[in-house]
């Protein structure tokens, strides 16, 4: 089959690798659309470590064509969605309902339901082998297509739980600083969950554009506006809710300044490097700040749930998908969403 292979820093190449093959408990799938995640940019770049010769990619979308044994309730030919998160749905993690967590040490060290692309082959491929299928094969309704769901795999799974982890409640005012495919999915989570106002912060027309689109009442461009000096004085002294989705020190020290007393800042960015908390904003640690991670939800229920969203008419995610390529082309594909150019949010790819 053909997949997209990480051959080191800055080198990826389409390559026939041998069709993968479903064990107990796993599952075949072959892949309709998939995209490519800001985080694949990381591997790329060399700047989040991967194995070489590791198929990457990490949201798809399929049809099942093998079934391991052990796994039931579906059959083969069922159009599925599987998360990028792909909990095993049996550790302590996972029963503790941290499933994101899942994996090494039993929910003791960090990140371990991230396996797609990152510890085991990803989706950037003919045909993706889905571990722990039984938990994480989510059939897709008939009168969803594919691109109305491939975005519910990754960013909009991670951008609403930046809202839901933030607890935000009807009336609340949030502000979410960065408007690409995250944030703008904050953005909608925060209208989905009833803010009164949302506030979304980039310094991309383009992309201030589609915050509106996505719920944002206010747009401000960081790089005309002091954003902080601004949202005080919209909320009359801070916000309920901050949304930090850059991974930044700016961003999140914004996000921090932006706060009210007792407010909560929700932090969905990859950070490299030290970060810092600003002791005054923090009230020197008595201001009864919450602040906030969440790794993207995964699972068929998360992904069941989030395609309901979608089929109900709550959110519609396909204005994001801005271009279209097949996988012998999604090295032009990189290139594109890499450099930001012609507008792009993210790109659809068929295998
Ligand atoms: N928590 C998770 O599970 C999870 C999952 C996926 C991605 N991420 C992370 O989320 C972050 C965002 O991803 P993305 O794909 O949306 O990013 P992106 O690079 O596409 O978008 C970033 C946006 O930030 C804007 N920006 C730059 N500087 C800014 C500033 N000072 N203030 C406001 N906006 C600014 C840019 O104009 C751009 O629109 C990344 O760090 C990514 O690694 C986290
Ligand atoms: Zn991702
Ligand atoms: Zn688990």
């Amino acid at each position: 089959m053909k997949a997209n292979v990480f051959l080191g820093k800055n080198q990826i190449e389409v390559q026939d690798v041998p069709k993968p093959r479903a064990g107990v408990g796993e599952a075949v799938i072959r892949v309709t659309l998939t995209t490519i995640c800001g985080t694949d940019l990381h591997i790329l770049r060399g700047e989040y470590p991967v194995a070489q010769g590791l198929v990457i990619g990490h949201e798809p979308v399929g049809v099942i064509e093998e079934l391991g044994e052990g796994v039931v309730g579906y059959d083969i030919g069922d159009r599925v969605l599987v998360g990028a998160i792909t909990p095993c749905g049996q550790c302590s993690a996972c029963w503790s309902g941290h499933s994101s967590q899942c994996g090494h040490g039993g929910g003791f060290e960090a990140l371990g339901g991230w396996r797609f692309g990152n510890t085991i082959n990803g989706a950037q491929a003919e045909f993706l082998k889905v571990p722990y299928a039984q938990a994480n094969l989510a059939k897709i309704p008939n009168e969803l297509s594919d691109e109305q769901v491939v975005l519910l795999a990754d960013i909009a799974s991670t951008g609403f739980s930046g809202a839901e982890s933030a607890g935000i409640k009807i009336g609340d005012s949030v502000v979410v600083f960065a408007q690409g495919p995250i944030g703008l999915c904050a953005t909608a989570g925060a209208k989905l969950l009833g803010a009164s106002l949302i506030i979304g912060v980039d310094g991309d027309q383009n992309r201030l554009a589609m915050s509106k689109r996505m719920g944002a009442d206010i747009v401000l461009d960081y790089r005309d506006v002091d954003v902080v000096a601004e949202v005080k004085k919209i909320t009359g002294g801070g916000a309920d809710v901050t949304i930090e989705a850059l991974g930044t020190q700016q961003t999140f020290e914004y996000a921090l300044r932006c706060l009210r007393p007792a407010g909560t800042l929700s932090s969905l960015g990859v950070y490299s490097g030290k970060l810092q908390i600003p002791y005054e904003a923090f009230a020197a640690g008595l201001g009864d700040h919450k602040i906030v991670t969440t790794l993207c939800p995964g699972g068929k229920e998360r992904m069941r749930r989030l395609m309901e969203v979608v089929r109900h008419g709550r959110v519609d995610l396909r204005p994001l998908l801005t271009h279209t390529f097949s996988l012998d082309s999604i090295g032009d594909a990189y290139d594109l969403f890499g450099e930001r150019m012609d507008g792009v949010l993210k790109v659809a790819i068929k295998p």
